[in-house]
């Protein structure tokens, strides 16, 4: 078992973010809600306990509080914003709402103490309205700001620290190292959590629980599902079974690539090719939402007949521990609606549900499919929407729409890798929007589609600002798209943000 650090969620909008920046030093860590915390405590066994913080006032009625045991349980602690406040007030301090609530970058001072050792002086990143008046017994400041006297306490003796500043966000000038002197220097972690031990210990895990049972999971060529057939494959072989579905609505050449991929692995891969049964169902549908639903649920109809076939006693999924934290549970038992495509199967029965990568973020599923052998082309693979293209053809999908738009996105795709713009685009794709406007080609009249580009730089995809793309590559793209593809005479760029767009269309 790794040395782990338990994240106690106040209900903070950072709490994943302190769980990553922990990782990355190397460091195995959880998140649980406050609620839970005395239990995790006895599950984990952490050797340091971090609290996020959360929305609240430590005066708010119902603010969340820990058990005096978690307090007193002898393990170094660290709070952050609520998580300082709250230490404060539960110790015996107090904690007033601030004349002058900081937020953004705020100058600090800090004091000599083992959780700044290394630091300077220098930017943190504030968010807060309430601020820790007076200081509970057996505390001193380590930190203060132009307003805020107490930006930091300790209590030396009994390992407790707090900052009400946000040390895992980029902003605060020196928050890596503050929380790596947390977690090494405090705590004493050594950084045993390591990707390729994680290898075996999934590997065992799965072995163990399923025995000489069959495995099925769906495979849809996005870099969970993909990552978690590797690891299967490497702890089971031919008794994983992978169906990749695939509803013709893949960007060009996906479909090939996925198969040529899989197709070389040690595994039973099957590949549905569908599209008849997708677009005969979507013929004349135009509604958003209703495209979704029936993918959805063609996509479960067909993974469900093609399971049948198998008879597999196990059903995986490429869940992540976001996915968990998400849904609340930290439980394997609930089959969470397909990430990619309406619901799976309720039909069928399964012994268990198999889901390697529960426990790991995104970044860290990516650098497993890196050691696992996968190729970039799908470890590094931009988010696509389950229902595919048809949540970028507006209103009705039709196979001559859905050929015209997979030829014009891949000239897109192409010339922005080619300008060395693929890493900073965080993602990039065309639309095809079904209006038609008049233009003129050579000496005759068109009246053909209307094609739009979107590309956006985003941190989460949660919010998302339109890329800037030089000129030159937009009008590059514009007229080999006019020129190459038929049934196109004028392309557009997509210069909203999100909110109050969304990055797809549809
Ligand atoms: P929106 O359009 O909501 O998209 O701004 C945010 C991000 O999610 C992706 N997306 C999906 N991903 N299944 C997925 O796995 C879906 O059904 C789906 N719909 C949108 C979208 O591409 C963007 O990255």
């Amino acid at each position: 078992m790794n040395q782990t650090i338990l994240i106690i969620d106040f209900g903070g909008q950072y709490a994943q973010l302190i769980a990553r920046r922990v990782r990355e030093m190397s460091v195995y860590c959880e998140i649980y809600p406050y609620k839970k915390a005395e239990q995790a405590i006895s599950k984990l066994k952490p050797i340091g306990i971090i609290l996020s913080g959360g929305p609240q006032s430590v005066y708010a009625p119902n603010a969340p509080s820990l058990e005096l045991s978690v307090l007193n349980s002898g393990i170094p602690i660290l709070g952050i914003c609520y998580g300082a406040q709250y230490l404060a007030h539960a110790l015996g301090g107090r904690v007033k709402p601030a004349l002058t609530p900081e937020y953004g970058k705020t100058e600090t001072f800090f004091k000599n103490s083992k959780l700044f050792s290394g630091v300077n002086s220098g930017v943190t990143w504030m968010s807060h309205g309430d601020y820790i008046e007076s200081l509970p017994q057996g505390f001193k400041a380590i930190a203060h700001t132009h307003n805020c006297p107490i930006a930091a306490m300790e209590n030396e003796r009994n390992n407790i620290y707090a900052v009400q500043f946000h040390p895992e966000v980029v902003h605060t000038q020196d928050g890596s190292k503050i929380l790596k002197n947390f977690v090494y220097v405090i705590c004493g972690c050594e950084g045993d959590w390591h990707m390729e031990d994680y290898i075996n210990t999934a590997v065992n895990d799965v072995k163990s629980t399923v025995g000489d049972g069959r495995i099925v999971l769906g495979l849809s060529g996005g870099v969970d599902s993909s990552v978690c057939a590797a690891l299967l494959s490497k702890a089971v072989g031919k008794r994983l079974t992978c169906i990749f579905v695939d509803h013709g609505l893949m960007r060009k050449d996906e479909g090939d690539n996925v198969e040529s991929v899989f197709k070389g692995w040690d595994i039973n891969f099957i590949r549905v090719n569908a599209a008849d049964r997708f677009l005969s169902k979507l013929k004349g549908v135009i509604d958003p939402e209703q495209k979704r639903k029936i993918i959805g649920a063609e996509f479960a109809a067909v993974f469900e007949e093609e399971s049948r076939k198998v008879g597999a006693d196990y059903l995986a999924q490429g869940t992540i521990y976001p996915d968990i934290i998400e849904s609340g549970t930290e439980t394997s038992a609930v089959i969470k609606s397909h990430h990619n495509v309406g619901g799976l199967p309720k039909n069928l029965r399964f012994k268990g549900v198999v889901e390697p990568l529960r426990l790991l973020f995104k970044d860290e599923v990516r650098r497993l499919g890196k050691l696992l052998g996968l190729p970039d082309s799908l470890v590094f693979r931009q988010p696509f929407p389950g229902p595919g293209l048809a949540a970028r053809i507006i209103g009705e999908v039709t196979q001559e729409k859905a050929d015209i738009l997979r030829e014009a996105d891949a000239i897109f795709c192409f010339e922005i890798e080619k300008a060395g713009l693929s890493t900073e685009i965080h993602q990039y794709f065309a639309v095809l929007t079904s209006v038609r406007s008049v233009g003129v080609m050579g000496d005759s009249r068109t009246y053909d589609y209307l094609l739009a580009l979107r590309g956006v730089t985003t941190e989460d995809f949660m919010t998302a600002d339109f890329a800037r793309i030089p000129y030159e590559v937009l009008e590059k793209v514009s007229r080999r798209i006019v020129n190459e593809v038929k049934g196109v005479n004028r392309v557009v760029y997509d210069i909203t943000t999100k909110p109050p767009a969304t990055i797809e269309w549809e």
